[in-house]
């Protein structure tokens, strides 16, 4: 739990980040974000001191001091995947980006920033999944939706444009690695209608609106939702807002 002493340091930290919540996805390269407000005054690279840290890890994910990168704490899990970007450090951006994202990197990191336009911390609670936006196909009137690769196992519904559900059927192929093929088929679809298709872990959702335009040929609008809830962060928001209502 926070302390009130913690607790203050972050409210007057300076240092913000784009998503505090993300959802990476597996596989894929991942930018954590953490800068400074756009307006700070610029510093030179020797004076700027960055540092990642993950909750419950010996080292460092990533640190940069004295105008040098420090591997000599880095911990293992990260050599060689991680990196700041060297020209946009002077103006207060610390954002790491994580190359092929794994399930261990889910967790809680903190990036802390000390530079002449300002210093601070934000916490980022990273969370994994995969998730790919399905193709559809048409043929004989079946619709059928595939998606190369989620984790964990989803679950997929097909509404009508009133938001029918819709009896589809779903197979699932785990490959060696765990990831979930998805394929789904809708029977005795009719032209001009919409059908959506949704696919669904508990972090994130993809909405696809496929429209059936002649008997052979599908159209496809696709986008994802992800779950803003953390258990994680709740007690913390808690507390902010305690303390708020102290200070009014
Ligand atoms: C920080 O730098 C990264 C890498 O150049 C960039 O993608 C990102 O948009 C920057 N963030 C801000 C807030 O400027
Ligand atoms: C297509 O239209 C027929 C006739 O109205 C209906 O019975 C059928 O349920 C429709 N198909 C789908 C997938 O909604
Ligand atoms: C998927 O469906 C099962 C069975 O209906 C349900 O128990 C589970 O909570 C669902 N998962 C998600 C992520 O909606």
């Amino acid at each position: 739990m926070a302390s009130l002493g913690q607790i203050i340091f972050y409210i007057l930290s300076l240092v913000q980040s784009l998503n505090r919540l993300p959802v990476a996805n597996l596989g894929k390269d991942y930018m954590l974000s953490c800068f400074l407000p756009p307006d700070s005054e610029q510093s030179t690279l020797q004076e700027v001191s960055v540092t990642w840290r993950k909750e419950s890890l010996e080292g460092v994910v990533y640190r940069y001091e004295d105008g040098a990168e420090s591997t000599s704490e880095q911990d293992s899990e990260y050599s060689g995947r991680v990196e700041i970007f060297r020209d946009v450090v002077p103006k207060g951006n610390a954002s790491l980006l994580l190359r092929k994202v794994r399930r261990s990197d889910a967790g809680k990191y903190t990036c802390s920033l000390s530079h002449s336009g300002g210093s601070g911390k934000v916490n980022i609670i990273l969370r994994t999944a995969a998730f790919t936006a399905p193709t559809f196909t048409l043929s004989n009137g079946v619709l059928t939706a595939e998606a190369s690769r989620w984790f964990p196992r989803p679950n997929v519904t097909w509404l009508d444009a009133d938001d029918n559900v819709l009896q589809g059927s779903t197979d699932l192929q785990q490959s060696s690695a765990g990831i979930f093929r998805v394929v789904s088929t809708l029977q005795s679809v009719n032209v001009s209608d919409i059908y959506t298709c949704s696919i669904k872990t508990e972090l994130v959702v993809s909405h696809s609106d496929a429209t059936v335009t002649t008997d052979s040929d599908v159209t496809m609008e696709t986008y994802f939702t992800f779950n803003a809830a953390s258990p994680l962060i709740a007690p913390y928001l808690r507390i902010m807002c305690v303390f708020y209502v102290y200070l009014l």
